[in-house]
């Protein structure tokens, strides 16, 4: 039997595992409400979700930073797995999302009394194909800089990144990269920026920058090796300069970038280098 139909899906709600079909959220939620919730993608592979631990650890700060309960005695990794095999997804690659919202609760401020809603749910993905990883993806520079703390987490409010991520599909590009309120880089719409410049491996020094797990856990790869992921506050024109830039996020690890503003970006050997530190770690 295949559970690959839309109306044979099943998610996590709450305790519950159920069919997507009649998973249902009160209106009044504040996740809906208020984007007033937290969440995060994971990528599984063959039915094994990959760095749980920090996803879980992310959700748990961010949580604890906006004062939102973090449900307790949850089986994780029971729940995750039970969830896969569900949607026919022990084979191949998969996009799991949690997400984490204050539920039905009075008062604006962040109200502790709440029962939070719970979902978790996994689809199939379809990672970029062998020549896109090879070629890479061209991205532009989102003008509008982000002057907010929340850009550290992953909350619900992430409006901001889609009209980023529409603007650079507007151009014909695939991702925009994020600037701060100073006009310094940040991150990408919905990746982390990784650069080479001079033989040593950086990230942008961004304060507003969410804290991304792929890009940690490629610096722990690097400094097995010996090397080390610097943080380097970044303006566009040292970016543009680099002698490679890469995209890193959890669904699709690490992607070269073609071109910034339209400028090539050299896409080196660097790529198959940090490709297998990557693949070292998964
Ligand atoms: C704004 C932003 N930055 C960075 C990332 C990369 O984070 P991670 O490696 O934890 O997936 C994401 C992930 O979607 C993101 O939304």
């Amino acid at each position: 039997m295949t559970f690959t139909e839309h109306n044979h899906e099943f998610v996590w709600l709450n305790d519950m595992l159920i069919p997507l079909a009649q998973a249902r959220v009160p209106v009044n939620d504040r996740g809906f409400l208020y984007g007033d919730g937290l969440f995060e993608t994971l990528r599984a592979d063959t039915g094994r979700v990959l760095f749980l631990t920090e996803h879980l650890e992310r959700l748990g700060a961010s949580a604890r930073a906006f004062r939102l309960p973090f449900p307790a005695k949850v089986p994780w990794p029971e729940r995750l797995a039970q969830l896969l095999a569900a949607n026919g997804l022990s084979r191949g690659p998969a996009r799991v999302k949690i997400l984490l919202t204050r539920g039905v609760a009075p008062g604006l401020g962040l109200p502790e009394e709440c029962r939070p809603t719970l979902v978790i749910y996994a689809e199939a993905y379809t990672p970029p194909s062998v020549e896109t990883y090879a070629a890479g993806w061209p991205v532009v520079i989102f003008p509008a800089g982000r002057s907010t703390f929340m850009g550290r987490y992953k909350s619900l409010n992430y409006l901001f990144y889609l009209a980023a991520r529409q603007f650079a599909l507007d151009q014909g590009a695939k991702e925009a990269v994020i600037l701060e309120a100073d006009g310094l880089v940040s991150e990408g719409a919905a990746t982390s920026l990784i650069y080479l410049h001079q033989g040593n491996y950086y990230q942008p020094d961004s304060a507003s920058a969410l804290p991304g797990v792929t890009v940690t856990v490629l610096g722990r790869g690097l400094a097995a090796r010996g090397l080390s992921l610097k943080t380097r506050r970044t303006t566009v024109a040292q970016l543009k300069e680099a002698d490679g830039l890469w995209l890193a996020n959890s669904l699709m690890g690490l992607m070269p970038v073609a071109a910034v503003d339209g400028k090539p970006m050299p896409v080196s050997a660097a790529t198959t280098f940090l490709q297998e530190v990557w693949a070292d770690m998964v």
